[in-house]
């Protein structure tokens, strides 16, 4: 099996997180930056944070809502956090986030890790129909061999049987898999787990969960690749 600096031979499966990692979550609110105004990104920081605060208090309390009804809900709270910002923009800003942008080296990263061998899928909190909308609309289909949601699961990450999607799935075993994200408390998740967890920091962001450590760390996901 192909392999590089940061992909074992032994690697079967290379496996993404969604929001963040493949696709630009801002390039919702940023694709409506004149109607939004300054306050454009905190308003966005917060609907994001939002999103993935009601995923964990669900988790932990032991109850689940797909992530599309979650994130339309952080949506209405960051709205009225900003009562500036005219409410009438939220179907548009809904509709953008079904859509969003993929980062630019996302297609080209995911056809080169296939042309070697390797088979690649999402793992998101994200439900089927709204992953399905952002992977048809970045037209990703085609690079990727599973689309996994955490629905299936009935939990979101970072609980185990989330993560445990891809092993049922794909038949892979959980040191075989290289997990890549960019939300650091999705690797640590990952690295409790057993994968192989690579973040993908293109902010810079400083580094936490010690214990729980990435194996690498990249700015862009052609660094996957580099040997
Ligand atoms: C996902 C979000 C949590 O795609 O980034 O799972």
């Amino acid at each position: 099996m192909a392999s590089s600096a940061i992909i074992p031979a032994h690697t079967k499966a290379v496996i993404f997180d969604a929001y963040g990692t493949l696709f630009d979550v801002h390039s919702a609110v940023g694709r409506h930056m004149a109607e939004i105004g300054l306050e454009a990104a905190r308003f966005s920081e917060i609907w994001r944070v939002k999103q993935l605060e009601y995923s964990w208090v669900l988790s932990l309390a032991g109850r689940y809502e797909p992530f599309w009804p979650l994130t339309e809900k952080a949506l209405d709270y960051a709205l009225a956090r900003f009562p500036d910002i005219d409410r009438a923009i939220k179907p548009a800003l809904l509709e953008a986030y079904r859509s969003l942008d993929a980062y630019p080296e996302v297609h080209a990263s995911l056809d080169a890790l296939r042309q070697r061998g390797l088979r690649t899928g999402i793992l998101s909190n994200g439900d089927p129909d709204m992953l399905n909308a952002a992977v048809s609309s970045a037209d990703l289909a085609g690079s990727l061999d599973a689309v996994l949601s955490v629905d299936a699961a009935k939990v979101f990450k970072t609980h185990p049987r989330a993560y445990g999607i891809v092993l049922s799935v794909l038949s892979v075993a959980a040191d075989e898999v290289l997990f890549v994200s960019s939300n650091r408390w999705d690797i640590a998740g990952a690295s409790a787990f057993g994968f192989r967890p690579v973040w993908v920091n293109r902010l810079g962001l400083p580094d936490e969960y010690a214990e729980l450590a990435p194996c690498a760390v990249i700015s862009s996901l052609e660094d996957l690749l580099r040997n």
